[in-house]
């Protein structure tokens, strides 16, 4: 007879985040409201953090001021919470920076914008994931951080799927035509590289650093680009913002547990081909 290995006990334990501290850097966006609810609704204390003030509470969701350019603010975040929790479990870095002019050719991309990517995107990254890192190991706790990368940041953007795009309105007030610019593509492969050093130097404290890369999510994007985007996923769609949730749970919870410098590539089979 085979002896079953999970009870349902067991299998909802593995997934739950009851008595976890989660921080979401960057948190009031699009997929970082997915994240904060989905990860609430398992269990979690959740507490936002992000450069767009929200002061909104809503059940187990916290929402802070706090800009990742600033050490300060990173440390200042990092206060609030632990006065209140006294622990963080779970960081997951979830920024994205699209400063003016963010959109421009890669023949014309001014420096100043590139450092401001890059500050926000990967250097950010490294100081929350420092502050984090000093702190799980005083507090002898078994810290989980989680990077979100992008396919961008697993294979270069592909140039035929903005072809012909005009600017759009909503995009600086029409001055730019949407692309996938390099900054944002060596940001997002930056933190696969930086998750893997704290997954191999770090790993001996039980802290596990792991990267989700999603594919694109359907936005409203013109029609054109949504077609010649659908053509190369072997699912045949976008993503839906909701895609992700079952993936950051996994991450967030101990379903995870021997885990560790793994990137969780989920892009309807995007990078496949
Ligand atoms: N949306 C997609 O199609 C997609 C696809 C692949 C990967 N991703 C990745 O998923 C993550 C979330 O994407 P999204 O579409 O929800 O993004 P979003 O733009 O909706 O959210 C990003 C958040 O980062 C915050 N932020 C920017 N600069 C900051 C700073 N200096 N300090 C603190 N917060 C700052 C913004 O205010 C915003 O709330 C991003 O890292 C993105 O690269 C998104």
């Amino acid at each position: 007879m085979t002896k079953k290995i999970f009870n349902s006990n067991q299998f909802n334990s593995l997934f739950s985040m009851h008595n976890k501290v989660v921080a979401i850097f960057g948190g009031t966006g699009k997929l970082g409201e997915e994240f904060a609810k989905t990860l609430s609704n398992y269990g979690a204390k959740v507490y936002v953090l992000d450069i767009k003030n929200k002061t909104k509470k809503n059940n187990e969701t916290f929402y802070l001021k706090c800009d990742v350019q600033k050490q300060s603010s990173i440390n200042s975040a990092f206060k609030n919470i632990l006065k209140k929790e006294k622990k963080i479990d779970v960081v997951i870095y979830n920024v994205y920076s699209k400063p003016n002019n963010y959109y421009k050719s890669f023949e014309n991309y001014q420096l100043k914008t590139w450092k401001k990517v890059i500050d926000s995107n990967l250097t950010g990254a490294f100081l929350v994931s420092q502050t984090a890192i000093r702190r799980f190991i005083k507090d002898k706790i078994k810290g989980n951080i989680i990077f979100l990368s992008s396919t961008y940041g697993v294979v270069g953007p592909d140039p035929s799927i903005y072809e012909g795009l005009k600017p759009r309105k909503n995009i600086y007030g029409g001055r730019f035509a949407l692309n996938t610019p390099a900054a944002y593509s060596s940001t997002k492969s930056g933190l696969i590289g930086l998750s893997k050093y704290i997954a191999t130097n770090f790993g001996k404290f039980n802290i596990r650093s792991n990267v989700l890369s999603p594919g694109g999510v359907y936005d409203y994007q013109e029609k054109i680009f949504v077609k010649k985007y659908k053509n190369k996923v072997p699912l045949k769609r976008m993503a839906h913002w909701s895609d992700y949730n079952g993936a950051i749970l996994f991450l967030a919870s101990d379903a995870s547990r021997y885990m560790t410098g793994s990137n969780l590539i989920i892009d309807g089979g995007w990078t496949s081909w």
